[in-house]
């Protein structure tokens, strides 16, 4: 079936979700939003969260989406749940999967989760883990700053390395030996976060075992785009189309064309 899939982040960091869908699923269309009017999710109540991310699914259904997948940790954690039963496609989430693949990387039985206030105040992902496995300890750690760090492109940088630092020193000491990159910007600050934490921790990235879903539901509903060989991607976004473009194009393995402004406020 060729209808796109629709994406959605609070901005450009759901793009490694997609980065992956295109890896696992090349035949896929997809339609990306990005709330880069409203971002951060991050620091925001449910409340708010819950009305962005509905506004969000109301604007992909009318681009007849086949399947949706929150691409963001914080709206996975604060919106999908409340919001599944309203929608008529499939849903996937980052979060679920992250602690899946999380449980199934530890052999300590001690798990570090990396992600927005909202992300950890939820409680979210050491619910999932402790649903999979009771005998697995979480620990948790907001890292705020790490979004605007990855935002201005610091990706390799004394700064960010403080960051790291300063951030994760507490949860070194806890023995992790998995830490779930519970934010969806934090993939791109792999290099600083491994080179701290050192060889013996597994960096969890939700993306690609959410690809991973996405293609077992989109196979079990008889969904799939087989064979289709060129496919097409369009994104859209709240606000500054240039910084989105130049983020875009450095994460993503194409060229992103044209980027839409989309009055999220009206859906
Ligand atoms: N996309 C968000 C997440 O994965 C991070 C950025 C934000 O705070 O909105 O939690």
């Amino acid at each position: 079936m060729d209808a796109p899939i629709g994406v959605f982040d609070s901005g450009v960091g759901g793009l490694t979700v997609v980065r992956e869908i295109m890896r696992q699923l090349p035949s896929e269309n997809v339609i990306y939003f990005g709330d880069t009017a409203r971002v951060p999710y991050g620091s925001k109540s449910k409340a708010t969260v819950l009305k962005f991310s509905k506004q969000i699914v109301r604007f992909l259904m009318t681009k007849n989406v086949k399947a949706i997948v929150f691409a963001c940790n914080t709206a996975s954690a604060l919106a999908l749940e409340d919001m599944r039963d309203e929608i008529t496609v499939p849903v996937v989430g980052v979060v679920r999967p992250g602690a899946r693949m999380a449980v199934s990387m530890t052999d300590t039985k001690s798990v570090g989760i990396i992600g927005t206030y909202g992300t950890i105040k939820s409680g979210i992902y050491t619910e999932y883990i402790r649903q999979l496995d009771k005998n697995v300890t979480v620990v948790g750690k907001a890292c705020p700053l790490f979004v605007p760090l990855v935002e201005e492109g610091l990706l390799e940088d004394r700064i960010t390395d403080d960051m790291v630092e300063r951030y994760l020193s507490e949860l070194k000491q806890y023995n992790v030996d998995a830490l779930v990159l519970g934010c969806t910007h934090y993939p791109l600050l792999v290099n600083p976060i491994k080179r701290f934490m050192g060889d013996g921790v597994t960096l969890v990235n939700p993306a690609y075992e959410t690809a991973k879903e996405l293609k077992n539901i989109l196979a079990k509903n008889d969904l799939l785009n087989e064979g289709k060989k060129n496919p097409g991607y369009e994104f859209y976004v709240s606000d500054g189309v240039d910084k989105f473009k130049s983020f875009a194009d450095r994460v993503l393995p194409i060229n992103v064309g044209e980027v839409q402004v989309v009055d999220i406020e009206s859906y």
